[in-house]
């Protein structure tokens, strides 16, 4: 790629709709919740306000209860299903009603270290902080109702990674919607072959069905869903959003915040502890309609890294686990096991590499201790983005580009990365 820098900013400035970045055009015409927060760390390395005014448009679509939905639907759009009609919830703008991995207080923190104007960052934080705490306490009081100190995802789509193998026992006890009312749009996009099948949507759309007949009220959810999981990543995620938005309450909270985000991460380390599986060398979901593991062995497994509550003993099986993955996949980090029956290279989060989780799994083994994986991680990212381009995701085993292009979360990977100081003009070994 010619100018690998200007190629990344370019496709965050052909997205932006208006202070909101959607993820590419045309598949994804909206606001996304998780997106957004990556998208700002991209545009704080050159427009810093535009980085600011991402958060901002997503918490227009904030619930008076605190949860921040993973679609605001700020403009209309017939490129995408299941749109506003579908989802029916009681919120203006239009929202969907379920949410997605809390990236945002953690993209909050490193904008405000990236920025060079702090005072405009403070001003900003200001402002973001307490709508950030009242989505952290929605995590607790609609998706752990119990305290057990895990979080449980009452849809896949909350959990970001849509149709990881890791989902398909439980959601499989989720009955199809017997309706036709499937119009997908997605498939006028993308090949089929890299998105999630049609029975996937059936219960997709039966799921939101569900939820919209309970007036998405998070405790009749709760009370009334087939489909309840503790997802790794999403609890590894939400940690450490919990430690930067206690960092951020330090110099914009109270003391009395301060000590009760301080009280629940002492409660999910060890919650996040408990999801280890020493025979497998991976952390794991756990089905909390059954109270059972789920064996999957995905790349959500390692984002405990991410929270920083790996220790030596598990970071040394975790590293040995990417290097068995390593000898079957050209390229790291595949989203499922690359021996794994359920390993697809080319569809969705079956087995595709991902910029925004490779970012997460690497920095998180650099900060824990283990700089040769997160060197050789970040180095096949940065391969992978300047040979094939900024697209959605990538196959582990061709390095091929799939699903969207012009994708604004893998840009504003490379650019916050710093990806054009990896470059290498040969291929990594495989
Ligand atoms: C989709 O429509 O595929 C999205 O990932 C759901 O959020």
């Amino acid at each position: 790629m010619k100018d690998f820098v200007e190629a990344a900013r370019a496709v965050l400035r052909d997205n932006d709709r208006g202070g909101y970045t959607v993820p590419t055009r045309g598949l994804y015409p909206y606001q996304w919740n998780w997106d957004a927060a990556f998208c700002a760390l991209g545009w704080i390395t050159f427009d810093e306000p535009r980085a600011w005014r991402e958060l901002e448009r997503l918490l227009e679509g904030q619930w008076p209860d605190g949860l921040v939905p993973h679609i605001v639907f700020h403009a209309p759009s017939d490129t995408y299903f299941p749109g506003p009609d579908v989802w029916r919830t009681p919120h203006v703008p239009a929202t969907s009603g379920i949410t997605q991995p809390a990236v945002l207080a953690s993209a909050a923190r490193l904008c405000l270290e990236r920025a060079r104007d702090k005072v405009a960052a403070e001003d900003h934080l200001a402002a973001l902080y307490p709508k950030i705490l009242a989505w952290h306490r929605w995590w607790i009081a609609a998706r752990d109702p119990e305290r057990n100190g895990l979080v449980g995802m009452l849809h896949p789509w909350e959990s970001g990674m849509d149709n990881s193998p890791a989902w398909d026992a439980p959601f499989a006890r989720v009955s199809p919607t017997p309706t036709s009312a499937i119009r997908r749009k997605d498939l006028g996009h993308v090949d089929a072959a890299m998105r999630p099948s049609e029975d996937f949507y059936k219960r997709v759309i039966a799921l939101i069905d569900l939820y919209a007949s309970l007036g998405w009220q998070p405790e009749r959810m709760w009370a009334k869903t087939p489909f309840k999981v503790a997802d790794v990543a999403l609890n590894a995620i939400l940690h450490r959003a919990n430690r930067d938005l206690l960092a951020l309450g330090r110099r914009f909270g109270t003391h009395v915040e301060q000590a009760e985000i301080a009280a629940r991460l002492d409660i999910t380390a060890p919650a996040i502890d408990r999801l280890w599986n020493a025979t497998a060398g991976i952390y794991q979901p756990r089905d909390l309609m059954t109270g059972e593991r789920i064996e999957a062995r995905t790349s959500a497994g390692l984002l405990p890294l991410w929270a920083e509550v790996v220790d030596t003993g598990k970071l040394r099986a975790l590293s040995a686990t990417l290097e068995r993955w390593a000898k079957r996949a050209r390229f790291l980090v595949p989203s499922t096991a690359p021996d794994d029956p359920c390993f697809e290279p080319k569809r969705y989060w079956r087995g595709p590499i991902w910029g925004i989780v490779n970012m997460m799994i690497a920095e998180g083994l650099a900060a824990t201790g283990a700089q040769e994986p997160a060197r050789r991680i970040k180095a096949d990212t940065a391969y992978l983005m300047n040979k094939n381009g900024f697209c959605e995701y990538f196959d582990p085993l061709t390095g091929d580009g799939l699903g969207g292009g012009h994708f604004s979360w893998t840009a504003a990977v490379a650019l916050y990365w710093n990806l054009r100081d990896e470059l290498r003009v040969e291929a990594p070994a495989s």
